[in-house]
């Protein structure tokens, strides 16, 4: 596959085979993601690796329970337009992914966000030319059950920045267009 069809073929995944994924494969795409650019090369980005769908699930409720209370203590949450999604028993945030990559760090170190963008989408090009789909969940961060944090070995006062659901796509649907890039002005 040459660099233009992989980012073609990248793309956000949310329907997956029932089939899960070695543990070695993930461990292989963690490793082709740390070669992301990062500030100083400090590296301050961790992992966990949850691979068992029934643990995605449990996360996902979890995830779930802390997006409505949210909603519940602030009417005005950017998460107000999930509402409906997140009180439907059968949706999964995961999307029933088998296998889940939780990078997290520090959520004093200015510069990891950044840095954990640019490993994430490493991760998400390394995991297509596995045969993979993933899909960065965003409502996968919102786990706040301090159990749970604690049960999957996410260090207490770190953040969870990149939540990346992995597994066998069932098909890889069309890139969604996008918009010409405004370029502000080219100098000279
Ligand atoms: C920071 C970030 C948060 C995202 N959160 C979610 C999410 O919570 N649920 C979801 O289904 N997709 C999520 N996505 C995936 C985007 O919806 C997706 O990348 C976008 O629609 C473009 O589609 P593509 O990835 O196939 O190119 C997220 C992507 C990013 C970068």
């Amino acid at each position: 596959m040459d660099f233009s069809e992989l980012l073609v073929k990248r793309r956000s995944i949310r329907n997956f085979e029932d089939k899960p994924v070695p543990l070695e494969v993930i461990q292989d795409i963690i490793n082709d993601s740390i070669k992301a650019p990062n500030a100083g090369n400090m590296q301050l980005w961790r992992f966990v690796i949850v691979n068992d769908k029934e643990w995605m699930k449990k996360i996902s409720d979890a995830c779930k329970q802390s997006i409505l209370k949210g909603i519940e203590d602030n009417p005005d949450s950017g998460f107000k337009i999930y509402e409906t999604q997140m009180k439907n028993p059968d949706f999964n945030v995961f999307y029933n992914a088998p296998a889940l990559v939780y990078v997290v760090g520090s959520p004093k170190a200015p510069t990891l966000s950044v840095d954990t963008g640019l490993l994430a989408a490493y991760f998400m090009l390394s995991a297509t030319t596995r045969g993979l789909g993933t899909v960065f969940v965003a409502q996968g961060a919102e786990l706040k059950d301090p159990k749970m944090l604690e049960t999957l070995g996410i260090p207490e006062n770190s953040k969870i920045y990149a939540p990346i659901a992995l597994g066998y796509p069932v098909s890889i649907p069309a890139m969604v267009a996008r918009k010409e890039p405004k370029i502000l002005k080219i100098v000279p």
